[in-house]
């Protein structure tokens, strides 16, 4: 579990994030706040929304690695060092209310459950994305809630981070960059993992070509290889109300 320690000195910055932690909480907050902006400004049967489609792919895909990197990864990364029970949010918490603000190395309680939140909620997210792309509208709400939920989770990650940085005086909003927090260097990661960090990146890449190269525009569908059925993408009301009316998945062929 993530240790408390006494004050170390404020420009004492020691490496606790690795490389692949920070490479994916950026792949999966920026795949994220893309695929909600292309959402809000790309209609749902637009060619372009595939686009949606392929980010919130991308940001499953950063989630499943770093859940891997959870069980793998170096000290702080590991999900065992950020496993606080509820009790310890909730005293974390007085403690920031009351201006005391308990230091952690790596997440600090209420971080890790919002760590925890956004992990699950990323792979709601992309799990009811993929049934609506397959025509289940029933999930459509769902999806939406769990989105918004996400929102809001990502919005008290922020202020979270904002009100840490305000009462310590430091800047965390470059500790997710440079991999650094204040902190005694006996407690520092030995590597930041590059190697791993390449692998994730290639995976990644390698994940997204297969995505681009499986889709095709004509039809809209998303084929991959290995996997059963293909994907509707962007126009699953259309396919459903296509398949009501008997005229079947396959009108883009005949056409
Ligand atoms: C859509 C936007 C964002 C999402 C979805 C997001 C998500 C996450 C997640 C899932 C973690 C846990 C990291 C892990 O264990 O792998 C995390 C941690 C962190 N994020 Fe973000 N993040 C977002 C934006 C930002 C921004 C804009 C910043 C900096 C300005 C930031 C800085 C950090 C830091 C410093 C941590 C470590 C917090 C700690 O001390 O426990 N994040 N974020």
């Amino acid at each position: 579990m993530t240790s408390k320690s006494p004050a170390p000195s404020p420009s004492t910055r020691v490496l606790v994030w690795d490389l692949p932690t920070r490479l994916l909480h950026w792949t999966l907050a920026g795949s994220f706040a893309s695929a909600f902006v292309v959402a809000s400004v790309a209609d749902e049967h637009s060619p372009s929304f595939v686009v949606h489609m392929l980010l919130g792919a991308i940001a499953a895909i950063a989630v499943v690695l770093r859940v891997a990197w959870g069980f793998v990864g170096s000290r702080y990364a590991r999900f065992r060092s950020f496993a606080f029970g509820p009790g310890s949010v909730v005293s974390y918490l007085r403690g920031v209310f009351r201006g005391e603000g308990e230091r952690h190395r790596g997440h600090n309680p209420a971080n890790a459950w919002a760590a925890f939140a956004m992990f699950a909620l990323l792979l709601g997210v992309a799990a009811t994305g993929a049934l609506i792309a397959r025509g289940g509208h029933v999930v459509k709400d769902v999806h939406a809630v769990l989105v918004y939920a996400m929102v809001a989770v990502v919005a008290a990650h922020l202020a979270g981070l904002a009100l840490q940085a305000i009462r310590r005086r430091e800047n965390v909003a470059i500790d997710m960059v440079d991999g650094k927090q204040v902190g005694d260097p006996a407690h520092a990661i030995a590597s930041a993992h590059p190697v791993a960090a390449v692998a994730a990146i290639g995976l990644l890449v390698a994940s997204a070509a297969v995505l681009v190269r499986g889709y095709d525009p004509a039809t809209r569908r998303l084929t991959l290889p290995g996997v059963g059925p293909s994907l509707e993408l962007g126009n699953a009301e259309e396919g459903d109300r296509d398949r009501r009316g008997g005229r079947g998945r396959d009108r883009h062929h005949d056409d």
